[in-house]
């Protein structure tokens, strides 16, 4: 049986093939999909600040942490706290990880879906002339309580997941991300810049940048915290498995601020996608998962070559939604390969096949299921808050103290420091991941349980 053992496993081809990878990973539907519509379910500003602070104070000092362990021990998660703590329970961590990333692609497969079905809609013209915003709404209701639609693309999403992790690293992955992430670019500006020129346009941006703290409470907190791990792709050790792929040579400190920075700019740029086109057209921010796949043909529909540029955006955002959706295949099927000695291919066919069932009823959360509710939620819904919500801050919070009490900041800064980089920053770095991230995701859930 032939596996990827450490010394052969695929390596990034360039610097900038890893940054534009890691990026592929956090940049997805997290970012264009869930933040405008969870920002707009939990009051707009004073939320975006809040995120913003979580990606900065939490979410960068992990995610270092997390590229550090990864190149360290050239391991997918669970060998790799074995490696650093062998027979201790923090393999646990690596554990939490696999079962974050099964969970969390079973969903995103099904949003994955959505964006294909919308490709196809946009190319045959049906997205792109509503009359009105009710009837984008309509017609979005319509589609994702069609079960066999829904069940056919999250299908697709899934296969395409599959065409290309079963390529392997610089093959498959790098090479998908490097074209998309300056395109995405220049069409959430062109978005903007249509949206900003709405009538009405400026309620929104009102709306989105001017923060009302009375909007603020324990579990708007918890979700803005969520939703930077999520966005980040962190917490699941995701970017342990992508740093487990990269040479000595790089300088893992200012990829890692690259790798945030894009990520938390094109979350923002969405917003102002976003929010002046829903108060434009007199919308609800709180319109749920809906609101960008409603909003934006209903926007398309408004503007000179819609139709061009609906089919373009959607493209886009698949992609956006693949080169995310094959990191947290990755980080699964990294796991049975390094671990478990199995082939790529089987890993790869196996899990996902079985990622994809458990996610049919994710799926079917808007129409057949849409009844079917545990602790007053959807299927989704379940799904989506145990991952984002608790697994993914909790794991976060775990490597935080590993990295920052039991391998030690010691030992990570010569990791960072090799071939000659210097790491100025690991004062303020290991004061963050000992003290500071552990005590505020500690913080919120408490918070959250004794309000
Ligand atoms: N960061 C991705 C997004 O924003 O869409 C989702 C994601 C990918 C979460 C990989 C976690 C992960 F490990």
């Amino acid at each position: 049986m032939k596996t990827e053992s450490p010394k052969h496993r695929g390596l990034w081809t360039t610097r900038l093939g890893f940054i534009l990878a890691a990026s592929g990973s956090a940049v997805g539907l997290g970012n264009i999909w869930k933040f405008p519509y969870i920002a707009g379910q939990n009051g707009g500003g004073a939320f975006v600040l809040v995120y913003l602070v979580c990606i900065f104070v939490v979410g960068l000092p992990i995610m270092l942490s997390e590229f550090v362990v990864g190149r360290n021990t050239q391991q997918s998660p669970v060998g790799a706290f074995q490696t650093l703590s062998p027979k201790t329970p923090w393999v646990g961590i690596g554990f939490i990880g696999v079962l974050a990333g099964f969970l969390i692609l079973s969903f995103y497969g099904v949003v994955g879906g959505w964006t294909l079905a919308y490709i196809v809609k946009s190319i045959s013209g049906s997205v792109d002339h509503f009359g009105s915003p009710k009837e984008a709404g309509d017609f979005f209701g319509q589609f994702i309580g069609h079960t066999w639609e829904i069940v056919f693309f999250h299908a697709l999403f899934m296969v395409l997941c599959v065409l290309i992790v079963i390529k392997g690293v610089h093959g498959g992955i790098e090479r998908a991300c490097d074209v998309l992430m300056p395109t995405l670019v220049v069409i959430l500006l062109v978005l903007m810049i249509r949206s900003l020129t709405l009538d009405g346009a400026m309620e929104g941006v009102r709306f989105y940048l001017y923060p009302d703290f009375s909007k603020l409470n324990p579990q708007v907190i918890l979700i803005a915290l969520g939703q930077a791990f999520f966005s980040l792709s962190l917490g699941m050790g995701c970017m342990i498995t992508y740093g487990s792929y990269l040479s000595e040579k790089e300088n893992l400190a200012s990829s890692t601020i690259y790798v945030v920075i894009f990520d938390t700019l094109i979350a923002l740029l969405m917003g102002m996608v976003i929010f002046p086109a829903v108060f434009a057209m007199n919308l609800e921010p709180t319109e749920g998962p809906s609101l960008v796949f409603i909003v934006l043909p209903a926007v398309f529909s408004q503007m000179p070559f819609g139709t061009l540029v609906s089919i373009i955006f959607f493209t886009l955002l698949a992609i956006a939604a693949l080169t995310s959706g094959i990191s947290l295949l990755e980080v699964v099927v990294a796991y049975f390969i390094d671990q478990r000695g199995w082939t790529r291919k089987q890993a790869v066919l196996i899990a996902c096949t079985v990622i994809f069932l458990f996610g049919v009823p994710s799926g079917l959360s808007f129409g057949a299921l849409g009844d079917f509710k545990i602790f007053g939620m959807t299927f989704f819904d379940n799904v989506d808050n145990i991952t984002s919500n608790y697994l993914l801050p909790i794991g976060g919070m775990l490597t935080a103290i590993f990295v920052g009490w039991i391998w030690g900041p010691k030992a990570a800064k010569q990791e960072i420091e090799q071939n000659g980089v210097r790491f100025g920053w690991v004062g303020p770095w290991s004061f963050l991941v000992k003290y500071v991230t552990p005590v505020a995701v500690g913080f919120v859930f408490l918070a959250k349980f004794f309000k």
